[in-house]
């Protein structure tokens, strides 16, 4: 049997509505885009939402319109992907990492607040899986930092909430990524949801080269209409083509969640009894269910993936410590140690499938597959280390 790793959920109906946006003389940014902001921001209880081309050019949008650059910092989470670190690298700033928790693998509030400096311009704390971290806690914790930026990467939290409440609610801006495995996609897009309005109008900006506002709309109304340059931005604007795939997703995720939320139990159901750790998921909040990941000894992750990958079973890892990588160990001369959590966790992870047309037989074989040969594996190992342990 072959189990995907991802498999979207798109409509028939979506190409239709792709259609519709063929038809129109204009395929970039447009009506159909301004629509589906309006969309995310009711979605979210938002005061302005945005649509850009992926979460990492929102990132990059965002944070040029924060003013981030040379000789500041921001604070990231080692476990994540690298986008979230690459953004502010990128700008010339400092990504300065932060360990995770042991349970969650959630960044705290309590260790980002220790590594604040003058220099913090900026920190961007991910919902990892698809758990919300407390951004009210975080906001607190930094009370006496006001000027920091907090800027929630939500590329796995769409429908995550934490007490009752969405991302946003306590950030500067909240960035989503529509990537091709996210629970809801376009291939590539994101949005960057923000109740400061200032923001807002720095990122229309940002978003566009800097171009001054209204620049989306220079062909509209038949005359020419000049525009200036303001400040300094990218191009990161969704085009109404892949917009369009957008709001039918938007409107029915909350029906999908439950599906997600089923498959996600049973694996945890069926992984109780072995030796396998598992995140904790919360008990005051609700998973997005955007990834499930199990850890194994790291001595045998790589063995695992092979017998997955032989046994067809599409899998992956998210993510290995990001200190550890080339580039950042080489650039910073990171303690391969100094991230103790995000290194465990980044050499034992390996992420199953999860999505909501995963029938039951393939869940199922990927249980029974986990169970005959994973567990021998990892149990055997744990012999083996036990036995070295006591010579
Ligand atoms: C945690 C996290 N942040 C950022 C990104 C980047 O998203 P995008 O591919 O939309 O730029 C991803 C993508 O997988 C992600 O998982």
């Amino acid at each position: 049997m072959q189990v995907d790793f991802y498999r979207h959920d798109l409509l028939p109906s979506a190409a239709a509505s792709v259609a519709e946006v063929i038809a129109t003389p204009f395929l970039t940014s447009g009506a159909v885009g301004r629509r589906v902001e309006a969309q995310l921001a009711d979605y979210f209880g938002a005061k302005h939402a945005l649509l850009v081309g992926s979460w990492t050019s929102g990132a990059l949008a965002t944070l040029l319109a924060l003013d981030v650059g040379r000789g500041d910092e921001v604070i990231v989470p080692a476990m994540t992907f690298i986008a979230t670190a690459n953004m502010p690298e990128l700008l010339g700033a400092r990504a300065v990492f932060v360990d995770v928790d042991r349970d969650t693998l959630l960044t705290t509030p309590e260790l980002i607040a220790r590594t604040v400096t003058p220099r913090t311009k900026a920190v961007i704390p991910v919902h990892m899986y698809g758990q919300m971290l407390d951004v009210s806690a975080l906001r607190a914790a930094l009370a006496d930092r006001p000027d920091i930026a907090i800027i929630e990467d939500c590329a796995h939290c769409f429908e995550g909430e934490l007490a009752g409440q969405k991302p946003g609610a306590h950030s500067s801006a909240a960035i989503f990524s529509f990537y091709a495995t996210k629970n809801v996609t376009c291939g590539e897009g994101g949005a960057i949801i923000t109740n400061d309005t200032a923001l807002y109008e720095r990122i229309v900006q940002t978003r566009m080269h800097g171009m001054s506002a209204g620049a989306i709309d220079r062909f509209k109304h038949g005359g020419y209409r000049h525009w200036d340059m303001e400040r300094l931005g990218v191009k990161a604007n969704l085009p109404d083509l892949l917009a369009a795939l957008l709001p039918a997703q938007i409107s029915t995720i909350d029906e999908r969640l439950p599906q997600r939320e089923e498959i996600a139990s049973r694996y945890e159901r069926a992984f109780a009894d072995l030796p396998l750790r598992l995140p904790r998921t919360l008990t005051n909040g609700k998973h997005a269910r955007h990834l499930f990941t199990i850890h194994v000894p790291p001595r045998i992750r790589d063995e695992v993936l092979g017998v997955l990958g032989s046994r067809k079973i599409g899998c992956t890892v998210n993510y290995r410590s990001i200190p550890t990588l080339s580039y950042y160990r080489d650039n910073y001369n990171y303690d391969p140690y100094g991230f103790p959590v995000s290194q465990e966790w980044g050499e034992g992870t390996v992420t199953l499938p999860l999505y909501p047309s995963l029938e039951r037989t393939a869940q199922d074989y990927v249980i029974d597959v986990i169970r005959t040969d994973v567990v021998p594996m990892v149990e055997a190992e744990m012999r083996a280390s036990h036995a070295e342990a006591a010579r």
